[in-house]
């Protein structure tokens, strides 16, 4: 155990020293460049060297001893693997040395296109199964910083990240696998390919949004209210509106069955006529599409005018009882305090 903290001392300690080793300075250190616009970074040292220079595949700089700096420039940077180092040689004491340190270059391209499409289908979608959305994104690097994000509406649905470390620009796709819903009718997803580069990037980072794709969800009709009414009503001149509110997509076609009537294709509500008679009728609302079919069932009771009379009896019995008990209440607190009202 000690033994192997003295190694990890020992190694980390001489790891330490050869990094803090080349007297070089790069300046930036690191550059995020748009594929195509200029660049420019010095390396400079210090001390006394017997020659500085820059090894790249272009604009590559000889190497010149009277100098304390090189610059590496391009007016336009259109190379993607340029992997640019700055070396020196110099006298380390009496030791002749050469040294090297690699600049951190990002080269990037926004993308050409981005676009979103379903797979393997066309036309309106049905609630509950299941499609697979696509975005296409045509050359963009580095593929490495990119991140595709999915959003439905405003909401981030997901987001997908690569691995691959190729510096040239890329096509790659991402997908989305989404079951709609009824809810999900006229949604709007689109997908935004960014790249994230870092502090030395554009601030805010480039982003490319594709067209936005309405969904059209096909679904059966549903009832706002599900359950099945009861409604009372007295026998009166007008009729009583029921409401067989349903939505589906496309629109339900709605159908009524009534015990007496014939069956008739009315839009949502039906007004029945003021002829029923006393007692229970059943009026059964069905909605359809080429989906499927949803029932619901309103029971209407019709109290005959009769019992009205007998319910306005009782009322006037009622205040009546009142009344007397009120008067009577009066006279006997009047002569219980000594004064009399006549
Ligand atoms: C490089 O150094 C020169 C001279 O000091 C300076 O003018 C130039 O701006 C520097 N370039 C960068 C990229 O730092
Ligand atoms: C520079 O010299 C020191 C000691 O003189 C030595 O330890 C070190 O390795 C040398 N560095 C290089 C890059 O040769
Ligand atoms: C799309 O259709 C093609 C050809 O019909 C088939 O090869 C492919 O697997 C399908 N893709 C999906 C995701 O269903
Ligand atoms: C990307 O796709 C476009 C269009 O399909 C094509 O022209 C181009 O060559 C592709 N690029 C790569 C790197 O595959
Ligand atoms: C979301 O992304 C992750 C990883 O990229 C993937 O495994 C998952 O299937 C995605 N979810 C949907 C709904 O597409
Ligand atoms: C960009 O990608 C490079 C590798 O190419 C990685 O080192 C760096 O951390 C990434 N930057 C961000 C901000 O993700």
């Amino acid at each position: 155990m000690r033994k192997g903290l003295l190694w990890a001392f020992i190694v980390g300690f001489c790891v330490v020293y050869t990094v803090s080793e080349c007297p070089i300075q790069l300046d930036p250190p690191s550059v995020v460049v748009r594929h195509g616009d200029p660049v420019s970074v010095n390396c400079t040292m210090s001390g006394e060297h017997k020659g500085i220079g820059w090894e790249a595949s272009v604009a590559a700089v000889d190497m010149v001893t009277d100098v304390q700096f090189v610059t590496w420039r391009l007016e336009h940077l259109t190379d993607w693997n340029t992997g640019p180092r700055c070396y020196v040689n110099y006298m380390n004491n009496t030791e002749y040395a050469q040294c090297q340190e690699k600049l951190q270059l990002i080269v990037y391209k926004t993308p050409d296109s981005v676009s979103i499409s379903v797979v393997n289908h066309t036309g309106p979608m049905v609630e509950g199964e299941q499609y697979q959305l696509q975005c296409e994104i045509e050359n963009i690097a580095p593929v490495r910083n990119l991140t595709v994000k999915w959003y439905k509406g405003e909401t981030l649905e997901n987001q997908t990240s690569y691995e691959d470390l190729t510096k040239t620009p890329v096509n790659v796709s991402s997908t989305l696998l989404i079951t709609p819903t009824s809810t999900d009718d006229g949604e709007q997803y689109s997908c935004v390919a960014e790249l994230e580069l870092g502090p030395e990037g554009p601030e805010p980072p480039p982003e490319d949004k594709s067209e936005p794709l309405s969904i059209n969800v096909h679904y059966p009709p549903f009832f706002s209210n599900p359950d099945d009414e009861a409604l009372e009503v007295t026998e009166e001149k007008e009729g009583v509106p029921l409401n067989c509110d349903a939505q589906g997509n496309p629109p339900p076609a709605f159908s009524w069955y009534s015990p007496s009537d014939h069956v008739e294709k009315v839009s949502q509500t039906l007004i029945i006529s003021a002829s029923l008679s006393p007692g229970d009728h059943v009026y059964t609302c069905t909605a359809s599409n080429h989906l499927g079919e949803n029932s619901k069932k309103f029971t209407v009771k019709v109290i005959p005018r009769g019992d009205q009379t007998v319910l306005w009896s009782l009322i006037g019995v009622g205040v009546g009882v009142a009344v007397l008990l009120i008067a009577g209440y009066v006279i006997l607190k009047s002569r219980a305090d000594g004064n009399s009202i006549i």
